[in-house]
């Protein structure tokens, strides 16, 4: 008798992103998404054109409001996610944007943790401010201060995991049970996690019958999706259809929508993400243990390195660790010496985003980026690219030896 077959296993993401659902036009069957660039869309006749909605997925109707190609992408990104619905902007701080202008009116409070991505609480702070939405910041490190933070006018609260630059990752399992237990909803900054660290929608086991997740994930597909340092986009993806419906009329409305080359370029870097995600994890990991036998600094900011602020939670829920570091110089360098530090670096390039194939770096002063916080003096943030990882500790090191030996 033959043996019941038992059901395959469900595949790796790096599996799923391959050998992901997508039908070629007929007679075509090449299994790469093609390029479908429109902005009419052409109705056979009247009914046709009447019966189809834009407001429904069951057919085209517009360019802006979605063509295979990028149907195809939001697709591939709610699976990244571990979501069931996503929605593409023209960058991340778009994404941001329309979660915050999509769930917000004027008299609702927004909760920002302070070591937010910076320009999400500067839209706080000058947009929405102006249109009567208030916001107020809470210690992401402490789960009372976000509780402390709601009141009844709360409708939203950003996470971020982990913070901005500063690096500090926070207990989401416990922030995501204060928000819960005052009926708000919660909103998490996934570029970090990038579908690969943890699943923002299954934070938890399932506990009771209960899973513990966010109820939005906004992704800046600008940063490893795209890994080429060359498209800007957003997505905000959901696990709740009436929720997705909120978020989708009003990015309709507000006419945010991609081009499809842009699609294109991700949908094409999108099954090398897995390997490009690992791949630079462990080159920012190698890179930040040598940082941290280095005596100009004080502190290692890498949520995978004990000592760094929130490893434990780190540790509690991720894998991965993505490409990001930053070091903390002694208070004994000035400003103007990791300047020089910085400007010293050859390979390690000055400049903004991250994720990208050339590392990156940016220099901070503490006091005006973080002044809730008692860190003072001088920042630098890393991010990884794919060089060699010896080429980049010797780019380290020459610049250290060219710009500060002789204050050592
Ligand atoms: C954590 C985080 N969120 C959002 C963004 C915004 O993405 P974009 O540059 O696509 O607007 C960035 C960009 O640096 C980021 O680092």
């Amino acid at each position: 008798m033959n043996k019941p077959k038992t059901p395959p296993a469900k595949p790796a993401l790096s599996t799923s992103l391959i050998h992901h659902a997508y039908e070629p036009p007929a007679g075509f069957d090449a299994p790469q998404p093609g390029v479908y660039k429109a902005s009419t869309v052409i109705f056979a006749n009247t009914q046709a054109m009447r019966e189809r909605t834009w407001k429904e997925k069951a057919g085209y109707t517009y360019g802006l409001h979605g063509t295979p190609t990028t149907f195809t992408l939001e697709e591939r990104i709610a699976t990244l996610e571990g979501g069931l619905q996503s929605l593409l902007l023209p960058s991340g701080l778009a994404a941001i944007a329309l979660t915050d202008m999509a769930l917000l009116r004027a008299g609702d409070e927004l909760l920002i943790p302070h070591n937010a991505y910076g320009p999400s609480k500067e839209l706080a702070r000058h947009d929405l401010a102006q249109w009567g939405i208030t916001h107020r910041f809470y210690d992401p490190m402490d789960v009372q201060s976000l509780e402390a933070a709601i009141t009844p006018a709360t409708r939203l609260v950003w996470l971020e995991a982990p913070g901005s630059v500063t690096m500090e990752f926070p207990d989401l399992p416990a922030l995501l049970r204060a928000a819960r237990a005052k009926g708000v909803l919660t909103a998490l900054d996934n570029t970090w996690g990038a579908g690969i660290a943890f699943n923002a929608f299954d934070l938890t086991p399932e506990q009771g019958g209960e899973r513990l997740g966010v109820d939005i994930s906004m992704h800046a597909l600008t940063k490893f999706p795209s890994g080429g340092g060359d498209v800007l986009m957003g997505a905000v993806t959901t696990r709740d259809e009436a929720l997705h419906l909120r978020l989708k009329f009003a990015h309709m409305r507000m006419g945010w929508g991609v081009g499809a080359n842009d699609a294109e370029t991700i949908l094409r870097s999108l099954p090398s993400l897995p390997l490009r995600y690992e791949a630079q994890d462990r080159s920012a990991r190698m890179l930040a243990q040598w940082w941290s036998q280095r005596t100009e600094i004080v502190q290692v900011l890498h949520p995978a390195l004990p000592g760094s602020p929130g490893h434990e939670h780190w540790q509690a829920l991720c894998g991965g660790a993505a490409s990001l570091f930053s070091v903390v110089f002694d208070e004994r360098f000035a400003s103007a010496q990791v300047d020089a530090f910085v400007d010293a670096l050859k390979l390690f390039k000055i400049g903004y985003s991250w994720a990208g194939p050339i590392s990156l770096v940016v220099p901070y002063d503490l006091a005006t980026l973080r002044p809730q916080q008692a860190w003072r003096g001088s920042l630098v943030r890393f991010s990884v690219g794919l060089e060699a990882v010896g080429d980049l500790i010797a780019d380290c090191e020459q610049a250290l030896d060219s710009a500060l030996s002789s204050s050592r």
